[in-house]
């Protein structure tokens, strides 16, 4: 056997493999007999050996890391900011074409990378890249689940503390100005001060961090997944309850001036010529993505702790098609029917926002009498509180994989690790939201970057590890037949739609004309560059005084363009990690 460079950029280690058989019981199984691993893990104790412990369990697991926060408040108001059913159609086609082959990809590279021993991305993505440099794409699948969780695990706190606040009745007898000023008050905004501070913000992130560190350190059946098998059900139940309650709204009922129905009307009236407009199509795949958790790092580690035959095919559709059941049915149920119940649709569209969730919802609520306001209350903010917990636990196990497989740290040295860099990262997040910290964290962690990961990973995928070794990988152990022309669609369609998205974000022209924007270029007088597209976002072009310091105070450039330098910190020192960390096994072997 010729050795050449290892995985990991290892020399070649002294075993050799002549077939591909598990020759002790602990050791690693050889999944690719063309690819020849020439470093197997070395200490195999320290090998994790975690794994689900039921497919119940797993195909729960997955579904709770895709159904978040983005199924209830980000979804509503992409889908009512994009016209309501004129973004359905190009949604639907996002997620047949981009997110179903994106979920076996990433299914397929992470158990494929756990036969390897590697849980978390950069291992991952060297395995099926084989070049040295591959690993340092995988820096994307640490750095956005580090940067995501950060502001995620904020707003989840947000959920917990209004449960607490629904169930001690804080929000009886406010009027819809009050209820929204007490979100103000909650997280100290809208006083033009420099700092967001309020100590029921802070109390309630703290309490939610440790939540989340604690659950991560019990490890995975005991921890992730309990938390799956216990938080999916009761969201299941608390979604039921309040769409069933929001459906039968009828005009005239507990004061509602509209019917319920008319809000799904407007959800779901498909309008045909949203297929020609781009900015609807970067909306949908935009939300595509952040729903079903691709481009992320965190599907493939969950899939890491299959085994090499376990069904990949069949769990990733299931979880897939529960997410887009929850965000569709239940998502599309709750929100914009009882706010357009109550507010109608002209309000909505004007006020739209995830913050509605929050702002909004619990006046809402009141129409119904103290008692069902309150149970309403605590099923709305306690099932958003599940869909982001089980989320946010699906953002740490990555980070947690990390340390243990490539830095052999102990279980809950790597959670209180996480726990320490996640809390330093919020700050930012924290105490600079109005100031736009939490906004650039959004923009480069959970939107930009999940599209930059997966176009590479895909080109991993299909191109370098090669479509019909990836074909095999997807269908070994696979309990339902895909049909073969998802294939091509792997090998051709998703990148190109990938790249499409990619340069569309990077380019987007103002007002996102297209045809104007090319016929501007053409004739000479440049491309009119929107405000929100990368490259515009990057030049600040939306800002018209860049100026750092105003009467020497620090000014929101200032902390637009820190945060930005700090995000980039975070991923340069995540590439110096496994920089370190490959040296390090280099040299020990
Ligand atoms: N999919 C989750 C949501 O809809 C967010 C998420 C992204 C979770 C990436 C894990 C990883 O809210």
């Amino acid at each position: 056997m010729q050795h050449k460079a290892g995985l990991g950029g290892e020399k070649a280690n002294s075993f050799r493999h002549k077939n591909n058989l598990r020759f002790r019981q602990d050791f690693i199984i050889l999944p690719d007999k063309n690819y020849q691993i020439r470093n197997p893990p070395r200490n195999n104790m320290t090998v994790s050996k975690e794994k689900w412990g039921s497919r119940a369990g797993l195909v729960l697991a997955m579904a709770g890391n895709a159904v978040g926060l983005g199924n209830f408040l980000r979804f509503p108001a992409q889908a009512v900011q994009n016209g309501g059913g004129a973004f359905i159609i190009p949604y639907l086609v996002s997620f047949l074409l981009m997110g179903i082959p994106l979920l076996w990809i990433e299914w397929a590279i992470g158990r494929h990378g756990g036969q390897y021993g590697h849980h978390s991305a950069p291992g991952m993505i060297h395995a099926i890249g084989r070049r040295p440099l591959w690993k340092y794409v995988g820096v994307f699948g640490i750095f956005t689940n580090l940067a995501v969780s950060a502001y995620y695990c904020y707003i989840e706190s947000w959920t917990l503390g209004y449960v607490w606040y629904s169930l001690t009745g804080a929000f009886g007898g406010k009027t819809a100005e009050q209820v929204s000023l007490f979100f103000n008050q909650y997280l100290n905004i809208g006083g033009g001060h420099f700092f967001n501070f309020s100590t029921a913000a802070v109390f309630f992130f703290l309490v939610t961090l440790g939540i989340n560190i604690w659950i991560l350190s019990r490890g995975l059946a005991k921890g992730v997944e309990m938390a799956s098998k216990i938080g999916m059900p009761l969201l299941l139940v608390f979604g039921a309850f309040l769409a069933i309650r929001a459906l039968t709204l009828d005009k005239g009922e507990a004061g509602a001036i509209n019917s319920a129905l008319d809000g799904l009307n407007f959800l779901w009236q498909p309008q045909f010529d949203s297929l020609t407009n781009p900015k609807v199509w970067l909306a949908a795949a935009g939300q595509i993505f952040f729903t079903l958790s691709v481009g992320m790092g965190s599907i493939q580690c969950y899939a890491a702790y299959l085994r090499k035959n376990d069904d990949i095919a069949l769990n990733a559709a299931s979880a897939g098609w529960m997410n887009e059941f929850v965000e569709v049915v239940l998502g599309g149920s709750i929100i914009i029917p009882i706010a357009v119940a109550y507010l109608g649709l002209d309000w909505i569209q004007a006020n739209v926002g995830f913050e509605m969730g929050f702002r909004t919802m619990p006046t809402l609520f009141q129409n119904w009498g103290p008692i069902l306001a309150a149970v309403a209350g605590v099923a709305w903010f306690g099932l958003l509180f599940f869909a982001g917990i089980t989320s946010s636990l699906a953002m740490g196990q990555p980070v947690m994989a990390f340390f243990q497989d490539e830095y052999k740290m102990s279980r809950n040295r790597s959670a209180l690790s996480l726990g320490g860099i996640l809390f330093v990262m919020a700050l930012p997040a924290v105490f600079l939201y109005e100031m736009g910290a939490f906004g650039e964290y959004d923009y480069w962690a959970g939107t930009f970057s999940l599209v930059a990961f997966a176009l590479l990973e895909t080109i991993a995928f299909a191109w370098v590890f090669g479509m019909d070794k990836g074909w095999a990988e997807i269908n070994r152990g696979a309990d339902i037949k895909i049909p073969g022309f998802f294939k091509y669609v792997i090998k051709y369609i998703t990148p190109l739609f990938l790249l499409a998205v990619f340069i569309g974000s990077l380019f987007k022209p103002a007002n996102s004309e297209w045809v104007g924007a090319l016929s501007s270029f053409v004739r000479g007088n440049g491309w009119p560059l929107a405000n929100d597209s990368v490259i515009g976002t990057i030049l600040n072009k939306g800002i018209a005084d860049k100026r750092w310091f105003v009467d020497g105070m620090p000014s929101q450039v200032f902390v637009i363009d820190a945060t930005r330098l700090l995000l980039l910190g975070v991923f340069l020192g995540i590439a110096f990690l496994v920089y370190r960390a490959w040296r390090r096994k280099e040299k020990a072997s």
